[in-house]
């Protein structure tokens, strides 16, 4: 396990005050461990600014299966993604509606543009991308 280093900040009280709140009511046991995430939440968007970092994210879609050539549509930019898309889950959400989960890998460019591509597609009532990491520089 990494050596863990100590920080002590000084913060205005109003603002420790609701970050107090904020940990507690997330159910952190400390307020330390509520920071540690808020840093690795920065740290990841960090990462999303390089154009060929490597990255991990997730595509949320929800759209309506009847709307005419939109399923061939997705499926074909999936194709065109190639490796880029490591797995989808779908499920039938009720008579029109889909919801599918896209798992995407690989440089942030072609992540947030094969996301893109997706969610301009007409039909698609809802598309949300989800940036996260490989985990590599995170601990
Ligand atoms: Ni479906």
């Amino acid at each position: 396990m990494e050596e863990v280093t100590r920080l002590s900040m000084s913060l205005p009280r109003s603002l420790a005050t609701r970050f107090q709140h904020y940990a507690k009511e997330r159910g952190y046991a400390n307020r330390s461990e509520a920071l540690r995430d808020l840093i690795r939440h920065a740290l990841v968007q960090e990462e999303w600014k390089d154009p060929n970092a490597a990255v991990a994210a997730t595509l949320t879609l929800v759209y309506d299966h009847h709307t005419r050539t939109l399923k061939d549509k997705i499926t074909a930019i999936q194709h065109d993604a190639g490796p880029l898309v490591v797995s989808t889950l779908h499920v039938h959400l009720d008579h029109h509606n889909c919801l599918e989960v896209v798992v995407l890998r690989g440089k942030a460019k072609e992540v947030q543009h094969v996301a893109d591509r997706i969610a301009a597609l007409r039909g698609i009532k809802h598309a949300q991308l989800s940036a996260t990491t490989e985990g590599k520089q995170l601990v």
